[in-house]
């Protein structure tokens, strides 16, 4: 079975509380949720994972090196300027697929320029938490393809 995993980064855990006009009220747990039964539809296996921290999310990207197949990710704003996160990503060699709640173009300057789009195949932003759904739905239509 196709391993996807998910992560977010920092301050996402807070969502359903914070700044519901560009995340929305569903809370990450929630989002998961739907996430979890969607994937045992799809016949993948869906792992979760969400950091405050940088380091803690490059090891469990790092953790992922030859287990897994696809990554999906909202870096937070780590997206803006983490050049780890990219580095670790870039090492598992698998495609990753960049999500973003809001639209970050559309937004303060400095969450115009993402650090990780060079490296993802594709992403998604500014549709909320189905972005997460079509990314998966995505991600099923890649590997399906390898
Ligand atoms: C975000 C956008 C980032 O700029 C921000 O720092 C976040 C959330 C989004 O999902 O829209 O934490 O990645």
């Amino acid at each position: 079975m196709p391993k996807v995993l998910f992560i977010n980064g920092p301050n996402l855990n807070m969502l359903g509380v914070r700044e519901k006009e560009y995340y929305g009220s569903q809370t990450l747990e929630e989002i998961n949720t739907s996430l979890s039964s969607m994937a045992a539809q799809k016949g993948v296996a869906a792992e979760f994972f969400q950091s405050n921290h940088e380091g803690e999310l490059v090891d469990r990207i790092q953790q992922g090196y030859g287990k897994v197949d696809c990554i999906i990710i909202n870096p937070g704003a780590l997206t803006h300027y983490s050049i780890a996160l990219y580095d670790a990503l870039k090492l598992l060699q698998v495609p990753v697929i960049e999500i973003h709640l809001s639209n970050i173009y559309a937004r303060e300057s400095f969450r115009n320029k993402s650090l990780i789009s060079p490296l993802a195949v594709g992403g998604i932003f500014g549709l909320g938490p189905i972005g997460y759904n079509l990314a998966l739905e995505a991600a099923c239509q890649l590997l399906e393809k390898e």
